[in-house]
C-alpha cells in the first residue's frame, strides 16, 4: 500500500501474563503471537514496517528478524505508554508524511482485509485520525469511545479514568488506528500523564486531534473476536481456541473431513487435499502439505513435513521429513527430521526413523531403530531391529539394498552394507558387509546340555 508506514506497539512488560517469557513470543495457534501482526503488515505491502520494542528486546529482536528481517526494531527505552512508544518512532519518520498505520502486537487475530479497508477509507476521507472499533458485551478493560449527540467521535476515555455513566459504553477502542503523520507528531507533543496509570496514553491524541476541528473516523468489525487483546493466559488461550477452530473451518470448506474441529490443532499455511480426514487431538504446523484421502491421526503431531496421498499417521510424530503414497505410519512411531519414506512402505509400532531413506513396499513393522541409512524396494526389517549408527564420535551409514529380509533382533553395527535379496539371520550383530543373495549370520551356537535338569534335581 502507497504512503503508509506501520507502526506494531511490542514494548510493554505483558504483566498480566505473570510469565518470564515476553508476551508477544507465547505461542498462538503454534506460532509466537507477534508474527501475526509481522506478516499482516509485510502481506498489505506496506514498505516501511517499524515495531516498538522495550522490555526483554534483545529475544523479541531474534525472534522479529526471523519472522521478517525488514521490519525496523526502534527501542522504547523506558515504557511510559502508548503515546510515548509513538513519540520514541517519530524520529525515524521526520521526513515521511502520510498514513501511520499503529498496531498492537497483543491483537492478533486481526484480518487483512479489514486494515486493506480501514486504510483505503482512511485516505479516501478526510480524516485525521481512523479508529477501528467495535461494540462488546462486556467492554471492561478496554478504552471507550466516546461520541456526542451527532455521534462524532470526540475523545477516547480508559477504563480507569471512566465516568459513572461512562462504564456502560460499549463501543470500544481496539488500538488500531490510521494517523496522518503531521497531525499525529504535533498532537503528541501536547500529551501528559495526568491520568490512572500515569502514562502517555496514545488515546488523548483522539480528543487534541478533534479539539483542532479535525475530524476522527472510524470503522467497525462485526465478529468482536477479531480485535480481541490478549492480556492474560485466559485470553491467549481463547485466541488460540478462535483462530484453531478457524483454520479448521477453511480446510472443511476445502473438503477436509475434520472429525472433531475443537480438538484439532492446524495452523493457518497448511494444504492437505481433498477426502483426507483429520482425526481428533492432531497438531499439524505450518508450511505442512497433505496429500488426498490421507487418514492423520488420532493423536499424531506433523512438523514441518509432507505426506502424500491415501496414507494413515496414527499415533505418531513426524518432523521434517516426507511421506510418500499409500504409506502407512505407526501406531507410536517417530519419523525425526531428514526422513524420506517412499510409497506403499508400512513403519509400524515403536519405531524410530532418523535421517534415513526408505524405498517404496519396505515394512518395518515392529519396535526398530534405523539412522542413517539407506533401504532399497521391499526390503524386510524383523522385530527389534537396531542400527548401530553412532560409535561415540561419528554417525555412520547403513545401506540395505532391495529385497534385503534382516531377522528379528538383529544389531547392525554401521557402516555396513547388506547386499541386494540377501538375508541375516535372527539374533545376528552384522559388523561386516553381506554380499548380495546371501545369508548373514553373526551369533554363537547353540548347545543342549542333555539331562541337565534331572542331574541338577539329585
Ligand atoms: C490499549 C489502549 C486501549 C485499547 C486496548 C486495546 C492505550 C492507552 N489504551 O490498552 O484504549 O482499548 O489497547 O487492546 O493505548 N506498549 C508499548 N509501550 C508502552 C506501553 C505499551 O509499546 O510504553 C505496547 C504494548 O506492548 C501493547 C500495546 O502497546 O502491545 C498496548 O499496550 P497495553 O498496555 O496492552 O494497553 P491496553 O491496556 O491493552
Ligand atoms: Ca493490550
Amino acid at each position: 500500500m502507497n504512503n503508509v508506514v506501520s507502526v506494531i506497539l511490542a514494548a510493554g512488560y505483558g504483566t498480566r501474563m505473570e510469565s518470564s517469557l515476553p508476551k508477544v513470543l507465547h505461542p498462538l495457534a503454534g506460532q509466537p503471537m507477534v508474527t501475526y501482526s509481522l506478516e499482516l503488515v509485510r502481506e498489505l505491502k506496506i514498505k516501511r514496517r517499524i515495531i516498538v520494542l522495550g522490555h526483554q528486546i534483545e529475544i523479541i529482536k531474534e525472534a522479529v528478524n526471523k519472522i521478517d528481517k525488514e521490519t525496523t526494531c526502534v527501542h522504547q527505552k523506558q515504557q511510559l505508554g502508548t503515546g510515548h512508544a509513538l513519540q520514541v518512532v517519530q524520529p525515524y519518520l521526520t521526513n515521511f508524511y502520510g498514513t501511520i498505520l499503529v498496531l498492537s502486537a497483543d491483537v492478533p487475530l486481526l484480518k487483512q482485509s479489514t486494515i486493506y479497508k480501514m486504510i483505503t477509507y482512511h485516505q479516501n476521507s478526510s480524516s485525521s485520525c481512523t479508529l477501528l472499533t467495535v461494540k462488546l458485551e462486556n467492554p471492561r478493560g478496554y478504552g471507550r469511545i466516546i461520541r456526542d449527540e451527532s455521534g462524532e467521535i470526540i475523545k477516547i476515555t480508559e477504563q480507569g479514568d471512566l465516568k459513572d455513566s461512562q462504564h456502560e459504553i460499549k463501543e470500544i477502542n481496539s488500538g488500531i488506528y490510521c494517523f496522518n503523520s503531521e497531525d499525529l507528531f504535533s498532537a503528541l507533543s501536547l500529551i501528559d500523564k495526568d491520568n490512572f496509570q500515569k502514562e502517555y496514553y496514545l488515546t488523548d491524541v483522539i480528543e487534541i486531534i478533534k479539539n483542532r476541528g479535525c475530524f476522527v473516523g472510524s470503522i467497525s468489525v462485526e465478529d468482536p473476536s477479531e480485535i480481541m487483546g490478549v492480556n492474560t493466559q485466559q485470553e491467549l488461550s481463547y485466541a488460540s481456541q478462535v483462530m484453531y477452530q478457524a483454520n479448521a473451518i477453511e480446510q472443511m470448506k476445502r473438503g477436509v473431513t475434520i472429525i472433531s474441529p475443537v480438538n484439532t490443532y492446524l495452523a493457518r499455511n497448511v494444504k492437505i487435499g481433498k477426502g483426507t480426514i483429520i482425526y481428533p487431538f492432531t497438531f499439524i504446523s505450518e508450511g505442512c502439505q497433505i496429500g488426498c484421502n490421507s487418514h492423520i491421526g488420532p493423536f499424531s503431531n506433523v512438523i514441518e513435513s509432507q505426506i502424500g496421498d491415501h496414507c494413515r499417521i496414527l499415533s505418531s510424530m513426524i518432523e521434517q521429513s516426507s511421506i510418500g503414497n499409500n504409506t502407512t505410519i505407526g501406531p507410536y512411531a517417530h519419523v525425526r527430521p531428514e526422513s524420506i519414506i517412499g510409497n506403499e512402505v508400512k513403519i509400524g509400532n515403536f519405531v524410530e526413523i532418523k535421517k534415513t531413506f526408505i524405498d517404496q513396499g519396505t515394512k518395518a513393522n515392529h519396535m526398530s531403530y534405523l539412522g542413517d541409512a539407506t533401504l532399497g524396494k521391499n526390503v524386510n526389517i524383523g522385530a527389534g531391529t537396531i542400527i548401530c549408527n553412532y560409535d561415540g564420535v561419528r554417525k555412520n551409514p547403513t545401506i540395505i539394498e532391495d529385497g534385503v529380509f534382516i531377522g528379528s533382533n538383529n544389531s547392525l553395527v554401521a557402516p555396513v552394507t547388506i547386499g541386494k535379496d540377501s538375508y541375516t539371520a535372527a539374533g545376528s550383530t552384522i559388523t561386516e558387509n553381506v554380499p548380495p543373495l546371501s545369508l548373514g549370520i553373526a551369533r554363537s551356537r547353540q548347545k543342549n546340555v542333555l539331562g541337565w535338569v534331572e542331574k541338577k534335581r539329585q
